[in-house]
């Protein structure tokens, strides 16, 4: 029987992590390999909801609540994620790295809070393998450009993007055989077939 990994794709505004997810998506898809693919803040209908409160440009909520609603959004999907935990590969696009690089790398949230709010969501849901994207400013600048629209967590400075994609680093490297860094300054029919073979493995 193969594998049923979970899968993250991390990385800060313009790092290509939705496109090679997606890239991923349709690989399983003409493999007929049964998966589940989600994104946060978002993806089940509550969740959703709580995303729009978060990141309209309207809000302009302190640290502590957007950290507080980024965990109400994962609360919401954790029933989800349960139901195929295991039955079938689970892509994220964004998890808890993403709430310890940006409220606590970025905005100063303490970390032990994050961490306890997040021990007690997940209970016992673990990650098998991280794909974290990084992108210099230029590139993030020149792929954030081209969107139809920005939400309120485009519109930070440059050195906050440096602080939270610092974060990620660090992260990736307390279990580095989790993780794999994936440049996205570099060609990206390169990093298509790089992460491909390594979801081979990991679903085998
Ligand atoms: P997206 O652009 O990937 O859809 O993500 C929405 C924004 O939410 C992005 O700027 C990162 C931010 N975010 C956090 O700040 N904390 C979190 O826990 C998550 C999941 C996302």
């Amino acid at each position: 029987m193969s594998n049923k990994p979970v899968i993250v794709f991390e990385g800060i505004e313009g790092s290509g992590k939705s496109h090679h997810i997606n890239i991923v998506s349709k690989y399983l898809k003409k493999k007929k390999i049964s998966f589940f693919k989600i994104r946060e803040p978002g993806g089940s209908i509550n969740s959703e909801k709580i995303r729009k409160l978060i990141l309209s440009k309207k809000s302009n909520f302190n640290p502590n609540t957007d950290l507080f609603l980024y965990a109400a959004s994962r609360s919401e999907n954790i029933d989800l994620l349960r139901k195929f935990y295991k039955k079938k590969v689970i892509l994220v696009d964004r998890f808890v790295d993403s709430t310890i690089a940006y409220q606590h790398y970025g905005l100063g949230v303490n970390i032990d809070l994050i961490k306890t709010i997040n021990k007690n969501i997940l209970s016992g849901f673990k990650i098998n393998f991280t794909f974290l994207n990084i992108v210099n400013h230029k590139n993030m600048l020149k792929r954030l450009k081209s969107r139809k629209s920005l939400n309120r967590y485009d519109n930070f400075n440059k050195n906050f993007y440096n602080k939270v994609q610092n974060g990620f680093i660090k992260l990736s490297k307390i279990n580095k055989t989790k993780y794999k860094i994936v440049n996205s300054n570099l060609d990206i029919k390169l990093n298509e077939n790089l992460i491909i073979d390594k979801v081979k493995k990991l679903i085998k």
